[in-house]
């Protein structure tokens, strides 16, 4: 049977560029994003270049009733749920003295409030998962959450204090799932990225080229693999560094 993955944040940059890479790698999915227009033109491109199913599932991850009705969307279309890929995510920057708290929580309620509720609704598919029989060339690859952290969340940057308090708990996220779940075969990783040339880092351009920036395939690639491994592999987490001396900067 084959292997299903939900994936938020799934219209443009680093979810769209996992979509690219799990369809291609044979998964069939739901993209997921607040834009309808963007996630139906990825998925009928992916239907026709992969031929593997694709479902859309619009919703604001800032709302409790969309993130339960994404997920339940999901369950309704497939019988499986193998990944539940958490790319859905905000920023924004200002110094702590004088940061809104209103935008504190925004960010608190798409970036962690969100995929917490969101494994809480697809544990249960989850766990069925890992009670199927073994289909994918002998290896039981269990299920899987990966969330799209950063490394704001490992090492501070100056001005992203209320971004990278999410992120740093969405890192302590993965790891209470794996001490609660890995041992029944849910696992989660944790992908910790520098700065990623998308539509999220475009405001820095003028500091930092896109070209000296990680990729987003870069980061598909990580999520491509992780998925792979067999059930026994828990990999709580994966930084991504640029180049060069500013190791464990953004
Ligand atoms: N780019 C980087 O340098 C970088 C580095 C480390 C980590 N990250 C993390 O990687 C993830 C993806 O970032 P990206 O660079 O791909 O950003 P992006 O290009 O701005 O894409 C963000 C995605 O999230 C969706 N989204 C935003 N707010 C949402 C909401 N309230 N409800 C539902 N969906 C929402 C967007 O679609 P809609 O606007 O249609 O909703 C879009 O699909 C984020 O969690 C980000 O924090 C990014």
């Amino acid at each position: 049977m084959t292997r299903t993955a939900l994936i938020t944040g799934a219209s443009r940059g680093i979810g769209a560029a996992i979509a690219c890479r799990l369809a291609a790698d044979g998964w069939d999915l739901t993209l997921s994003a607040r834009s309808p227009d963007p996630l139906r033109t990825l998925a009928d491109e992916l239907r026709a270049e992969h031929g593997v199913r694709v479902h859309t599932a619009a919703g604001d991850m800032a709302e409790e009733t969309d993130v339960r009705g994404v997920a339940e969307q999901h369950l309704a279309a497939y019988d499986r749920l193998d990944a539940l890929v958490l790319s859905a995510g905000m920023g924004q920057a200002g110094a702590i003295a004088d940061f809104p708290l209103h935008r504190l929580d925004k960010q608190y309620a798409v970036n962690l409030r969100a995929p917490f509720q969101l494994i809480q609704e697809c544990l249960p598919a989850l766990r069925a998962t890992t009670a199927l029989p073994v289909d994918h060339g002998g290896v039981h690859t269990g299920a899987r959450i990966v969330a799209i952290a950063s490394i704001t969340g490992v090492t501070a940057e100056p001005s992203l204090a209320a971004y990278a308090a999410t992120k740093a708990a969405v890192l302590s996220l993965c790891e209470s799932v794996n001490v609660e779940e890995s041992a029944a075969g849910v696992s989660a990783c944790a992908v910790a990225p520098g700065y990623v040339d998308t539509d999220m880092t475009a405001w820095m351009h003028d500091r930092l080229a896109p070209e000296d920036m990680i990729t987003a395939e870069d980061v598909a690639e990580i999520v491509s693999t992780v998925v792979r491994l067999s059930r026994t592999a828990v990999v709580p987490s994966v930084v991504l560094t640029r180049p060069g001396p500013r190791l464990w900067r953004a």
